[in-house]
């Protein structure tokens, strides 16, 4: 985990930085090797379940265009010197190597991370002048880029016609800065920010994310609906002859009001749900059950333990996180939720602190009862066995 990010210390920037202005890092990763190049993107954009990308400054006359891939080996060979953008995202999924860079980000929530992007641009390429809803920090992995930024932007920021893409139409200009490999700009949501390649150049945004009230109220609604209790109907409460039969009595109103005081008091259940939905996978397919050849055994995770080569780490895309209740605990992950007693409270923490797991302190934390929940983990897809050769190799089989 960074243990500051330049001068600025951990502690300074979530409480002056973070969600609120933007702060340029020189040198956060000295001597920085991108885990990819640039062929290691065109690669993966030709793949059908990989989300990927390009931003054209001016295709056909018309301003800042796009096309969504997967893409033709052909048409990238026959793509021109500049002016444009390959962005790859979920990079993190795809590879280990790229996901172990969220380890560096631990001071934040796990639950909050939402992926890292890579993209490769030639001289002049960029997305345009633009502001995102999250949180981005942009590390310069390859070649330099000038960044521009500006103020907060809102709805109502004045947008170029003639784009399917959100580009501010007349960017003010705050800061102007070069960054070079292994610097990092950290922006908060809204920031407008244009970012032009000053050379061939990758970059790798690794973005924060938090829901809507609206993704948290139509996801707790639906769980609500899918409680047994769902089904109850309101009661009705009329005992005297009405003198209008058209008024909606305060009784109903108020009915419906203790429904939703119910709710919102059943913290296990508030807990359970929020664990659930801030965990879900970011879209199918991140996480797979394994095969039934694949599927582990309690017996078999424990005399895993006992080979040193294998290694433990959550299947890259999942998220991991626990909630303290009381003298209970709820853990999270992609989507489902145990509940547990607090004494699970040491294995449970270290599981969730870091992509890597450590596999010796694990066995030294964890009961043989609770072997079957690890074991569950493994077979749920969110766990997955690795070992020193399969990260060395990677660049190999891409
Ligand atoms: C880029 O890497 O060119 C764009 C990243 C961003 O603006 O969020
Ligand atoms: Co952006």
């Amino acid at each position: 985990m960074l243990q500051s990010l330049g001068s600025v210390s951990i502690e300074e920037f979530l409480s002056n930085y973070w969600q609120k202005k933007p702060l340029l890092i020189k040198n956060l990763f000295p001597d920085f090797e991108c885990p990819l190049d640039h062929n290691d993107l065109a690669g993966l954009s030709l793949e059908e379940e990989v989300e990927s990308r390009i931003v054209f400054e001016n295709l056909n006359g018309k301003p800042w265009q796009l096309k969504h891939g997967p893409f033709e080996a052909e048409f990238l060979e026959s793509l021109p010197d500049e002016d444009w953008t390959l962005l790859v995202q979920g990079l993190d999924h795809w590879v280990p190597e790229v996901a172990d860079l969220l380890d560096q980000f631990r001071f934040l929530p796990n639950w909050r991370v939402d992926d890292i992007m890579a993209s490769f641009a030639p001289v002049g390429g960029s997305v345009g002048p633009h502001y995102d809803q999250y949180d981005v920090f942009l590390i310069q992995a390859e070649g330099r880029r000038r960044w521009q930024i500006g103020p907060v932007c809102t709805a109502s920021t004045e947008r170029l016609d003639g784009t399917p893409l959100r580009i501010i139409k007349n960017m003010e200009i705050t800061e102007d800065w070069v960054l070079e490999p292994g610097d990092a700009l950290y922006l908060p949501p809204g920031v407008a920010h244009f970012g032009v390649a000053l050379e061939h150049c990758i970059t790798l945004s690794v973005g924060f994310r938090s829901p809507t009230k609206a993704e948290l109220f139509s996801s707790f609604t639906d769980y609500c609906c899918d409680q047994p209790s769902a089904n109850q109907h309101l009661t009705d409460h009329t005992t005297k002859p009405l003198k209008n039969p058209g008024k909606i009595q305060d009784d109903a109103i108020n009915d419906f009001k203790t429904y939703l005081e119910e709710i919102i008091e059943d913290e296990q259940m508030l807990r359970t749900w929020f664990g659930e939905f801030v965990t879900s996978p970011k879209h199918d397919g991140i996480v797979e059950p394994v095969s039934e050849e694949e599927y582990i055994s309690e017996h078999e995770l424990e005399e895993l333990f006992l080979v040193p080569e294998v290694r433990f780490r959550w299947n890259e895309g999942s998220r991991f996180s626990f909630l303290p209740l009381k003298d209970s605990l709820i853990l999270a992950v992609d989507g489902h939720s145990y509940p547990l007693n607090s004494a699970n409270q040491p294995w449970i923490e270290l599981l969730c602190s870091s992509n890597q797991v450590d596999k010796e302190k694990l066995r030294e934390l964890i009961s043989d009862s609770e072997l079957k929940l690890l074991a569950t983990l493994f077979n749920q897809g969110s766990l997955r066995i690795s070992t020193d050769d399969e990260l060395d190799d990677w660049g190999d089989d891409a």
